[in-house]
């Protein structure tokens, strides 16, 4: 198979190694890719934004099939654009694309099909969204609809931060249009955890699940960011527990959106909160996570090239999809100054020392005359797996603490809930 993939993120690096490990593969196209993903394939400088170029290439290589890694082309439509030109496509149509794109849709869309969520009312209007503030009595979370980079959710302490909130969103436009409707929805408390599911639209087969640490900083303190670090399975979402939110959760949404039109081929992610009074969905995405597809994947024992093409052309009740034992870790190490403002261009050493229980994705790095340098916020994401979680943990520590760079900052403790302190 010919097969090309968007994307230049740890994400899509974590895509392009297991797609390269597949016995069907002939030739993987990477638009544009980064360094390190050119180990895997042949990185072509196309812009994901750049549609027609992207149609245009993949019919001149004859692709027998398109993986979008990232969000914003398939809200885009970028899937639509590949199969009208008779591409098949592993990444939902834009209709479908909605349920991460709009969050107002997708809450409505949870409503319409009884799927759990926090209570939530949806608003374009600044003052109709005030008024709605002092008539409800519990404490909110404020979401900008559209799509704002992992930052468009904001969690307000009182009555007065939530109405400055939203004079920011709706008012100040901090977030563009993504800010035009805004979500406020109920605060939940509870351990998060992300399910993923592959899907053909009919079809659904759970991954492994895992959990993210979205904060800067150890302890979970700090501004959020896209992900610092990842691992997988998850104790307190146990496969009894993944069979329920299958049930209750990602087959429900996989049907109606396929009742409402909208059939969903791809990933879908759900982003779970256990809180007491049951799992409820904090968010959907319409494609794989960033880190946790860098912890998903090495785990992964069925080859995902088969499971992708399976998606694609609708027949994924005939995959059996398989997972190994044992855990994985990942660790982001990020630029100096991240999530604010960092320096790039930095050169990065150690990335020759490798050893069996880890791999290193990169996320944001470029060469600078050859070399491997810094070229993003989180620049690499160090994975290690083994028998359990903390050999996991152990084998990507080891690996970073061979990597170094000016500025370099990653968390110490990812794991920490259940590991019980700092590792
Ligand atoms: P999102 O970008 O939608 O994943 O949200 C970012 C983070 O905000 C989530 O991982 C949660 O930690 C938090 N969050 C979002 N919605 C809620 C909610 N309704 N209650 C509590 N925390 C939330
Ligand atoms: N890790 C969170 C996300 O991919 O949205």
């Amino acid at each position: 198979m010919n097969v090309i993939l968007i994307g230049s993120g740890g994400r899509e690096h974590a895509l392009a190694w297991k797609i390269a490990q597949s016995p069907m593969l002939t030739k993987l196209y990477i638009l544009p890719g980064n360094p390190g993903m050119a180990a895997h394939g042949e990185n072509v400088p196309i812009e994901v934004g750049d549609h027609a170029a992207i149609v245009r290439f993949a019919q001149e290589k004859n692709a027998d099939l398109a993986v979008v890694g990232p969000e914003n082309p398939l809200a885009a439509g970028l899937a639509d654009a590949l199969l009208g030109a008779g591409i098949k496509v592993f990444g939902p149509k834009q209709a479908a694309a909605e349920i991460e794109s709009s969050k107002v849709f997708s809450k409505d869309f949870m409503s319409r099909h009884a799927i759990p969520t926090a209570r939530y009312a949806a608003f374009t209007d600044f003052q109709k969204a005030c008024d709605h503030l002092g008539a409800i009595d519990y404490p909110v979370v404020i979401k900008a609809s559209g799509l704002a980079a992992g930052k468009g959710v904001l969690i307000p302490e009182t009555t007065a931060d939530a109405q400055d909130v939203l004079r920011q969103v709706m008012v100040s436009r901090e977030f563009g249009a993504a800010g035009e409707a805004v979500v406020i929805e109920e605060r939940m408390s509870g351990p998060e955890v992300s399910l993923l599911a592959f899907t053909d639209g009919t079809t659904i087969r759970p991954m492994v699940p895992s959990q993210d640490h979205k904060r800067i900083f150890d302890g979970d303190r700090g501004p959020n960011t896209g992900g610092m670090g990842a691992y997988a399975p998850v104790p307190v979402c146990p496969p009894m527990l993944v069979d329920e939110l299958v049930r209750t959760i990602l087959q429900p949404a996989v049907d109606g959106l396929r009742a409402e039109g909208r059939p969903f081929v791809g990933a879908l992610y759900a982003g779970l909160m256990l809180t007491a009074g049951g799992p409820r969905v904090i968010e959907f995405n319409c494609r794989f996570g960033d880190p946790e597809t860098q912890v998903i994947l090495p785990l992964l024992e069925t080859d995902l090239l088969e499971i992708a093409l399976a998606c694609a052309e609708g027949r994924l009740a005939d995959v059996d999809v398989r997972w190994k034992a044992g855990a994985a870790a990942s660790v982001v190490m990020a630029s100096g100054g991240y999530p604010g403002k960092y320096a790039t261009g930095l050169p990065i050493s150690g990335l020759e020392v490798e050893t069996p229980d880890s791999f290193v994705f990169h996320a944001g790095t470029k060469l600078v005359d050859g070399k491997v340098c810094t070229g993003g916020g989180r620049v690499l994401c160090v994975t290690g797996w083994g028998a359990d979680i903390r050999a996991a943990l152990d084998a990507a520590y080891a690996r970073i603490g061979k990597i170094e760079f000016e500025g370099a900052q990653y968390r110490k403790d990812i794991g920490w809930r259940i590991l019980g302190g700092v590792s």
